[in-house]
């Protein structure tokens, strides 16, 4: 697989008006189809951290599983699922995030974050950054680290990449 001159924006496909008239969705599955495009991508939020001592990569539902499993693979670590609420069979902790009309609720297993994990946020795209906020507030409610948040796509225009530097998180992305 050769991923050097690899175009991995222009693997990206963009639907206009979804969900919604105005929306330019940022569709991944066709990079994510594709080999080297995937091959690519979790590259590319792996290497700036194989020296920083992750021990947990994190994954937010539902495309950050796809990435967040490949890159603790790629790591050598465990892989820990940050899902929508009443999704998780045992115990708990939910943290709340807005959404544009109303809130929504994200839930990992209490004891799946240990004080003093190193963790690795991964999730395919970061828009305002409400989703990934809850995600680190959850990690650090269980005692982990949040080395850094990674993400395919940021969406910049939307601030969550700024806000989650403002919360002291450090932010990897690929494609702006
Ligand atoms: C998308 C995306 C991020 C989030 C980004 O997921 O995969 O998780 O929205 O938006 P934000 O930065 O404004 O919070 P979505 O909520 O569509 O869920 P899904 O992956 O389960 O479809
Ligand atoms: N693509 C995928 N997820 C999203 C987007 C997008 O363009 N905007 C907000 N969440």
């Amino acid at each position: 697989l050769d991923v050097a001159d690899l175009d991995l924006a222009a693997l990206v496909r963009t639907i206009p008006d979804y969900p919604k008239p105005g929306v330019m969705f940022r569709d991944i599955t066709t990079l994510i189809a594709n080999p080297a495009g995937l091959r690519a991508a979790v590259d590319g939020l792996v290497w700036p951290f194989l020296d920083a001592r992750v021990s947990l990569v994190a994954g937010i539902e539902a495309r950050g599983f796809i990435l967040g499993g490949a890159v603790a693979h790629e790591l050598g670590r465990g892989f820990v699922p940050i899902r929508k609420k009443g999704r998780l069979p045992a115990k708990t902790i939910g943290q709340d995030y807005a959404l544009e009309y109303g809130v929504d609720t994200i839930e990992v297993h209490a004891d799946a974050i240990r004080p003093g994990d190193r963790v690795l946020v991964v999730d395919d795209l970061i828009a305002t950054g409400g989703t990934a906020e809850a995600a680190i507030d959850l990690v650090r409610r269980s005692g982990g680290e949040v080395v850094a948040a990674a993400f395919i796509i940021d969406l910049p225009d939307l601030g969550g990449a700024d806000r989650l530097r403002a919360k002291g998180v450090a932010v990897r992305t690929l494609i702006s």
